[in-house]
């Protein structure tokens, strides 16, 4: 049984998340999404919220657990059996950051392998901190995130 997680810091989740999700479901027999308390990031949403937005926006998808995690990601894969991280790619300027974790994660714990997958083209310039903005400024954001991450937004718990 090959178990995958997926780290992040879902704030809030968005219509790319959920598309590589499915990706990963269709190459992992369990995909455990990862909800990071600690990101450096000041999240906006809290992490209960951003747990529970995971949920809903997943709710249709088998084999996929939301967990919300603490501390170190290679801690977290290690209680979680997984020896596989995954992350999105979206454009050339998402590689540093990514290079420096991945090799960054193999130092800490050289069993666990990181893989990356590309969204789907429509999904590739969003980001939470962009939808967020879109949202602040009364754009509509339906096209981007689930409907009850819309409403979130709308009422305005998150911006
Ligand atoms: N579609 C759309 N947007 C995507 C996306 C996709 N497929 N993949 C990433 N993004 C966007 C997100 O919306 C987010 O946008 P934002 O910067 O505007 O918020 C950004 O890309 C990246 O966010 P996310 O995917 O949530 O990941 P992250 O970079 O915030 O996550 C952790 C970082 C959680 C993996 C990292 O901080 C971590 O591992 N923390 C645990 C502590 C630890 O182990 N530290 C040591 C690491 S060596």
């Amino acid at each position: 049984m090959k178990t995958a997680v997926y780290p992040g810091t879902f704030d809030p989740i968005t219509n790319g998340h959920v598309d590589l999700v499915l990706r990963a479901t269709r190459l992992f027999d369990r995909v455990v999404v990862g909800v990071a308390k600690d990101t450096g990031k000041n999240p906006v949403c809290a992490l209960e919220e951003r747990v529970e937005l995971a949920k809903l926006a997943l709710a249709k998808m088998p084999n996929v657990e939301i967990v919300p995690f603490e501390g170190l990601l290679v801690h977290f894969c290690k209680s979680h059996g997984a020896g596989i991280v995954i992350r999105g790619l979206r454009a050339v300027s998402d590689f540093e950051f990514e290079f420096q974790l991945a090799s960054m994660n193999r130092r800490l714990a050289p069993e666990v392998e990181t893989i990356f997958l590309t969204p789907a083209e429509q999904y590739a310039f969003i980001s939470s901190t962009l939808v967020r903005e879109i949202a602040r400024l009364g754009g509509d954001v339906s096209e981007f995130v689930h409907p009850e991450v819309q409403r979130m937004l709308a009422s305005k718990r998150c911006l």
